[in-house]
């Protein structure tokens, strides 16, 4: 992995030297100064952590997403801290190096800093996240601060903020006047004095995007902002091809997953159904004399 400077030694709990290390919060502001793209996805279970962990993303992000693409939620106001902690625990067991960032859910922290605090560090030592995120700007960043005061590395999450689609009027572009423009710079520029490590900037203009990036000193991570972002972060259902055809227009398809899917599941019912499957090799032997007479009593 080239991200992490940290990269080739540490040490575990115990001390003992290992030989890998998980990318820290000051690896993924390096790769800015280093004008090295960040590539960010969502996982939200163990063996898609394990496999996107191998293939070098540097950062994970447990979304809320997980309530849509996972659960089959309509939105993301129905995620618990449950859910949150749950999934965050098993991306954890999957990814050794990557950066583990868990989302704060509906509720868990727009009620104040205490709740905020006692939610975040949940996930930090039930989840064994690295880092949280949180949506929203000026309303939050008395809360950003008290988090990153505490210890708690914080990702701020600006632009289209789906916690707030009920006060957005939907899942719109946001950003694209003036005034709103020149908000979102404020709300980002006071995320970065409050300690956030990181803004993602969720569906906004690509100029804007590019704008507020160039001022930041922090990494921008951009879904549907543009390539003028510090980084990009993709739902893996997207990329994966496991979202019904809601395809969003920022995403793009790596594979095509539901079919493979299909064709598997598809098979494997012709094949149980004709007898094809289990074959001799998939059993397990026995001497058979032993099961002579154990139905005569
Ligand atoms: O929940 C999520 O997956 C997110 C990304 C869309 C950034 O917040």
């Amino acid at each position: 992995m080239t991200y992490a400077s940290t990269a080739t030694t540490g040490s575990d709990r115990r001390g003992t030297e290992s030989t890998t290390a998980r990318v820290t919060i000051n690896d993924i502001k390096a790769m800015k100064l280093r004008a090295e793209k960040i590539a960010m996805l969502t996982a939200y279970d163990y063996p898609t952590a394990r496999l996107l962990d191998a293939a070098g993303i540097p950062m994970l992000l447990v979304g809320d997403s997980l309530g849509m693409v996972l659960l089959g939620y309509p939105d993301t106001l129905h995620v618990t801290m449950a859910d949150m902690i749950s999934h965050t625990a098993a991306v954890a067991r999957g990814a050794q190096q990557a950066l583990i960032v868990a989302d704060m859910p509906f509720m868990s922290y727009q009620t104040g800093p205490r709740d905020a605090l006692r939610n975040a560090a949940r996930l930090l030592t039930e989840g064994n996240a690295q880092a949280v995120k949180l949506e929203g700007g000026h309303a939050i960043a008395s809360t950003v601060a008290r988090l990153t005061a505490a210890g708690i590395p914080v990702i701020g999450h600006l632009g289209l903020t789906p916690q707030s689609f009920n006060q957005l009027g939907g899942y719109k572009v946001q950003g694209k006047s003036r005034e709103s423009a020149r908000r979102l710079l404020a709300d980002a520029h006071e995320l970065e004095a409050a300690g956030a490590f990181a803004i993602v900037l969720e569906t906004v203009p690509a100029p804007l995007a590019k704008l507020v990036s160039g001022k930041l000193t922090i990494p921008t991570i951009g879904i549907g902002a543009g390539a003028g972002c510090d980084g990009q972060v993709q739902v893996v259902h997207d990329i994966l091809g496991l979202n019904f055809g809601h395809q969003p227009r920022h995403a793009h398809q790596y594979v095509d997953l539901a079919a493979l899917i299909t064709q598997a599941g598809s098979a494997y019912l012709s094949e149980v159904t004709s007898g094809a499957f289990p074959t001799e090799a998939n059993a397990f032997k026995m001497d058979e004399s032993l099961l002579e007479g154990i139905d005569s009593f």
